[in-house]
């Protein structure tokens, strides 16, 4: 498929989405957001893909943030009467299969934030995140203030939204914020690795998981793990749970119908 700021390959059951605009740093403006939202949807929607990576091209950035050329004009009610960053609640966070950030050098601002709507993130070892809007004269628009503090806590999220600082791989890891980090060189083979036993498991138990979870951030302790039991039974009417268990006893790898 041809996209003018993204490229999209499928490997296997694996999508691999690269941000394309390196001339700067793929900085993230509404045509990315199309491109992005149209991947994203097709993904979500094709039974042969089961997991999808996203990375940024270039071994600089996976994204420098929101584009501050196109921001740069546009007055307060042109931010509103767009609803400016909605679209990527619907075209992105919403996907309900599981997907990967790849984060290849800086995720800075929005792609601080765009990393951050990923189901976890793998970081190479040169990246950097941080949320400096500040500096700007504005502050997170695409999650950064909510996800970030839900990632790392209050103390060190209120410290990176004040002073726009960049936060290493290493205190990344350390921090919550990245599940894991490795050499930029392995970054992508690693994380396809990743995505290719995610793809191997039985697809609405991956879309079940990953729901699930995500309900760990959106209500209390007893609302969520009755979210979670009765996900649980309803998963126990598909054909994979069957196999899946028949599978195990027969000592044999399970089959899946994705049903
Ligand atoms: C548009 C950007 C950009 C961005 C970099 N570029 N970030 N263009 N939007 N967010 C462009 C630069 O203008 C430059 O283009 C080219 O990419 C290379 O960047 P340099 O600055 O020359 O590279 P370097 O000196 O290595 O510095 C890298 C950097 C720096 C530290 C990442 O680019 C930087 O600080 N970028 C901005 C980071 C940021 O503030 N992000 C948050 C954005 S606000 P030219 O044409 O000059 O060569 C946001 C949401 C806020 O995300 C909501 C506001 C309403």
């Amino acid at each position: 498929t041809d996209y003018a700021n993204i490229l999209v390959e499928q490997r296997g059951a694996v999508t691999l989405v690269t941000l394309n605009r390196p001339q700067s740093l793929n900085a993230l403006n509404s045509d990315v957001l199309a491109d992005l939202s149209s991947a994203f949807g097709k993904y979500d929607k094709d039974d042969s893909q089961r997991c999808l990576v996203l990375t940024g091209s270039g071994e600089k950035a996976f994204a420098a943030g929101a584009d501050i050329k196109q921001m740069a004009d546009m007055a307060a009610a042109d931010f509103f009467l767009q609803d400016f960053f909605a679209g990527w609640q619907t075209g992105v966070v919403a996907t309900r299969k599981p997907w990967i950030a790849a984060v290849n050098g800086f995720a800075l601002g929005g792609g601080c934030e765009l990393a951050m709507m990923a189901d976890f993130i793998y970081a190479a070892d040169t990246a950097k995140f941080g949320q400096p809007e500040i500096k700007l004269g504005v502050a997170p628009g695409m999650g950064g203030s909510q996800r970030l503090t839900r990632a790392i806590g209050k103390a060190k999220a209120m410290e990176m939204c004040l002073t726009g600082r960049m936060m290493d791989a290493a205190e990344a890891e350390r921090s919550g914020l990245v599940a894991k980090v490795v050499p930029l060189a392995s970054l992508l083979e690693e994380t396809l690795k990743t995505a290719e036993l995610i793809a191997s498991m039985p697809p609405m138990a991956a879309m079940v998981n990953k729901e699930m979870v995500n309900a760990a951030f959106e209500t209390n302790l007893a609302q969520g793990i009755l979210t979670e039991r009765r996900l649980f039974q309803i998963l126990t009417a598909t054909e994979d749970k069957a196999e899946g268990m028949v599978a195990f006893i027969e000592k044999r790898p399970g089959v899946w119908k994705g049903r």
